[in-house]
């Protein structure tokens, strides 16, 4: 059974490649490289497969799952510049492939010890209604 419980937060970011010229970074990246930054505000979704538990009749306990991607993920985001607030896109754009990576590595702290058998399968995240990216790691 796969269960997948949606979270969001809003947090800017400033998409520039310092090896690349500045009109190759306007080429790439379009407004996101605009020199100041801008927000967005994402939903992020998170999945995880697991047998049903037969006493408790669920794949594992949601409030447990709420609190590790808070503190793992949403606290660490939410309404942060990420260029300069979060030292995982210190030398690593912050395009919502990488921030899809950072939240699975980050995710997966001290996973097993909460979740026992429970995996971690899918990051989706949706910057704006017409982008969505997903690491799908089943
Ligand atoms: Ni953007």
């Amino acid at each position: 059974m796969i269960v997948t419980r949606r979270y969001k937060f809003s947090a800017s970011h400033r998409l520039h490649v310092p090896q690349l010229s500045d009109s190759e970074n306007r080429q790439l990246f379009g407004k996101c490289n605009y020199p100041h930054g801008h927000g967005h505000d994402y939903v992020l979704e998170v999945s995880v497969r697991g047998p049903v538990d037969s006493a408790t009749g669920r794949v594992l306990n949601i409030r447990a799952l709420d609190r590790h991607v808070r503190d793992k993920v949403v606290d660490i985001f939410d309404h942060r510049d990420m260029n300069h607030d979060i030292s995982d896109f210190a030398a690593l754009v912050p395009t919502t492939e990488n921030i899809s990576t950072v939240v699975d590595k980050r995710l997966r702290e001290g996973w097993e010890r909460t979740f026992g058998d429970c995996k971690l399968v899918r990051i989706r995240i949706q910057e704006t209604r017409r982008n969505t990216f997903e690491l799908n790691t089943q």
